[in-house]
């Protein structure tokens, strides 16, 4: 059945929203396209002016025709058309320098026409510049009347050097003024996997490991390397998924259920799980596969390889497995599998929560041993967001007692007719309204570092290079062979 849904519009306060590393990727391809899908929907207000700031010459028009052409390019057919003048007006380039204070006297004074507005300053460039960034915004007295400051993520490359920046930032901004941004958090199914565990009593007591065999995160990508050779080669999968995205997600599957959903309780059952993951021991290196895409074919399309895209010789995985435990009552023996990579067959995330087999099995042996399946939930992040319910039914017809497998099928889009905003829409409008729910707090991202520490350095030091697989596949047979030992399967090849 095809509803409307009810979504609303809450209209924000007027701001001022000042990305730092404002032609860089992640400007271009996300924040300007979802600051711009807000503006069409009317969610912000007359009062609203967008500024990007970077280091080059360069002048407003420009500009605006840089972010017209990505808007285009990354909007496609939901490019905005009638919505684009009045963003443009919104729209200004800034010259600045963060290491130079003077450039920072006259961001204040640009600043300053607004007094009322609401600042906020996203840092979309490498995080060694965070500190001082920070520093100069406080120097400059910016930093008052709520601002707010997001930092995107990896910060830093391990526990140490996460702190590090983290502590400079913290030198001039408050707790409630920092938002750590994880995209993940903003996805509509990531917020529906809450929605899902509790608001439906038909999970809460099959929630546990009396009856989830065991839990499987995947997010898998079929770009490459693209332009961010330089980022990507010196974070790697484990920094740039793993640590942060995959993690977010195996939080929301394992976590208490908060009293309410507010930011700090939520926030505070996320960390309880983050600080019951097994710590890493002497069989590390049967829980974790490295990959890296050699060349390959995604659909029709030749791809070269990861070495071959670089330009160079390197170690760093573009594909991790791994397998891991949450150590409490609730998930006492339940694997949970996490893998990411790029280069894969398909660009396809979600989770699959594989449940147990029924206690005793009424049927004859045959249908026992080869037609019962346990039930699957499948949590689709993308593409096609949507939840399915894998059910064991009487297959139709005559003939007997025959058991098969059907599934209940909820694909968002075509149940709720609407367009499904981008991560960075919610989350960059929270910000303005001061909402941190979808964002970690330092005890969570130190948290993820400190359990990842140990997996860093083993990797690190030891001299085995990734193992090998072809771009367009599920990543290195290795991957499901660690998993195999426990008698299971990645889902693509799970039985349907
Ligand atoms: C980013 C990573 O955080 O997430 C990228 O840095 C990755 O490497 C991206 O491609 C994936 O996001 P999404 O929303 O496309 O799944």
């Amino acid at each position: 059945m095809n509803q409307a849904s009810s979504a609303r519009i809450i209209p924000v306060d007027p701001f001022d929203y000042l990305v730092f590393g404002g032609t860089g990727d992640l400007a271009l391809r996300k924040l300007y396209p979802s600051l711009l899908q807000r503006d069409a929907d009317g969610q912000l207000p007359a009062k609203a002016r967008i500024f990007g700031a970077a280091r080059h010459d360069g002048d407003r028009q420009a500009f605006v025709d840089q972010v017209k052409a990505h808007c285009r390019e990354y909007l496609g057919p939901q490019f905005p058309e009638a919505a684009w003048e009045r963003f443009a007006e919104r729209l200004d380039y800034l010259r600045m320098d963060v290491t130079k204070t003077e450039d920072f006297a006259r961001l204040r004074d640009i600043l300053d026409h607004e007094p009322d507005a609401i600042r906020v300053y996203y840092l979309a460039m490498a995080p060694s510049l965070f500190g001082q960034t920070a520093a100069n915004l406080h120097a400059h007295g910016l930093h008052e009347n709520g601002a707010r400051i997001v930092l995107e993520k990896p910060v830093g490359r391990d526990l140490e050097t996460f702190q590090q920046i983290d502590d400079q930032v913290r030198a001039h901004f408050e707790e409630n003024q920092i938002y750590r941004i994880d995209h993940y958090l903003g996805k509509e199914t990531v917020q529906n996997l809450a929605a899902l565990r509790f608001s439906n009593i038909l999970f809460t007591h099959v929630w546990d490991a009396d009856y989830i065999d065991h839990v499987q995160i995947t997010v898998a990508e079929t770009v490459g390397l693209g332009e961010r050779a330089g980022y990507y080669d010196r974070y790697g999968a484990m920094r740039d998924m793993v640590q942060n995205h995959l993690l977010q997600l195996l939080c929301l599957v394992a976590m208490e259920p908060p009293s309410q959903l507010e930011q700090d309780m939520l926030r505070d059952e996320k960390l309880k799980v983050l600080r019951a993951l097994r710590p890493w021991g002497n069989t590390i290196s049967n829980d974790v596969v490295f990959g890296q895409y050699e060349k390959g074919n995604i659909g029709s399309q030749e791809v070269p390889g990861y070495l071959e895209e670089l330009g160079a010789d390197s170690r760093t995985e573009t594909f991790v497995a791994l397998r891991t435990y949450v150590d409490n009552w609730r998930w006492k023996g339940v694997p949970f599998y996490l893998r990411t990579g790029k280069r894969l067959a398909s660009r396809h995330s979600e989770i699959v929560i594989q449940f147990k087999n029924v206690a005793h099995s009424v049927f004859d042996e045959t249908i026992t041993a080869t037609q019962l399946q346990p039930n699957r939930l499948v949590l689709r992040l993308q593409p096609d967001e949507g939840v399915s319910l894998e059910l064991m039914t009487k297959d139709p017809g005559p003939g007997g007692m025959r058991l098969r497998q059907a599934k209940l099928d909820l694909s968002f889009q075509k149940e709720f007719d609407l367009h499904f905003p981008d991560a960075y829409e919610r989350l960059l409008l929270d910000v303005v309204r001061g909402n941190s729910t979808l964002f970690m707090r330092r005890d969570e991202v130190e948290a993820a570092w400190q359990w990842m520490g140990p997996l860093l350095t083993h990797w690190q030091d030891s001299s085995d290079k990734p193992r090998p697989y072809a771009a367009g596949s599920w990543g290195p047979l290795d991957s499901n062979y660690m998993i195999y030992k426990d008698n299971n399967r990645w889902h693509e090849e799970a039985p349907a």
